[in-house]
């Protein structure tokens, strides 16, 4: 079966573009990673897509007077790539409507919350403020409100005492890792559709059913 052309934006080190990287290595993973976008230039994750052999390509926002000329530039590379599916990782621009619309259905993100908790930035600090007990990651659609739309998949973290952000960022990228190849590839394959404005899997395990911070007693 064919693979879905997808293309991946960044804005940074793109660890998580490494590991849909790494995931489309595999012939048999159902999308196949054809472009990386920056709108950063120098962005460490163009030298991971060029050590992969997929093109790297910088359309950056500085050079346009406005967010719809910038978004025009991303389309026509996209499209010139024969983009399918786009995926955010770690892409730090905030999206028109106009540009989302154009792609509903076909994007998707990573956000390091529990959304709908702790959408924005400044993520891990603020989950630390609230004192939650665990955090995580979510993958979703992109919709036009930020850091919102039907959510895909998510892993949690317990936060631990002493935890900084640093310390609780480095845990749930962990997740993002394992979590962001796993739904590309329900994307990408049909698992996953979006039906009403919510995510419904085909199939799938049963994930573990409950999952405690502190424990409890045995
Ligand atoms: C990741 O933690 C990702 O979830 C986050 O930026 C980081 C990028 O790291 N994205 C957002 O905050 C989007 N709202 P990476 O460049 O190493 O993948």
């Amino acid at each position: 079966m064919a693979r879905v052309r997808t293309g991946v934006l960044i804005s940074g080190r793109g660890s998580n573009l490494q590991a849909l990287l790494d995931a489309a290595a595999d012939p048999s993973f159902p999308a196949e990673i054809v472009c990386v976008i920056s709108n950063r230039p120098g962005a460490g994750g163009l030298a991971r897509a060029e050590a992969a052999g997929v093109p790297a390509l910088t359309v950056d926002h500085k050079a346009f007077d406005t967010r719809e000329a910038f978004e025009a530039a991303l389309d026509a590379a996209l499209e010139h790539q024969g983009v399918e599916l786009v995926c955010l990782a770690g892409f730090m621009r905030l999206l028109t409507p106009g540009f989302v619309s154009r792609w509903t259905g076909r994007m998707i993100n990573i956000h390091p919350s529990l959304l709908p908790a702790f959408k924005g930035v400044d993520t891990h600090q603020r989950a630390l403020d609230a004192g939650v007990k665990l955090t995580g990651a979510s993958v979703h659609f992109v919709s036009a409100e930020m850091d919102a739309g039907p959510i895909i998949g998510q892993g949690a973290v317990p936060v631990l005492p002493g935890d900084d952000a640093a310390a609780l960022a480095a845990r749930i990228l962990e997740v993002e890792h394992a979590l962001y190849p796993e739904c590309l590839r329900l994307v990408a394959s049909g698992e996953a559709r979006l039906t009403d404005g919510r995510v419904v899997l085909t199939r799938g395990a049963a994930p573990r059913s409950q999952l405690l911070n502190p424990p409890a007693r045995s």
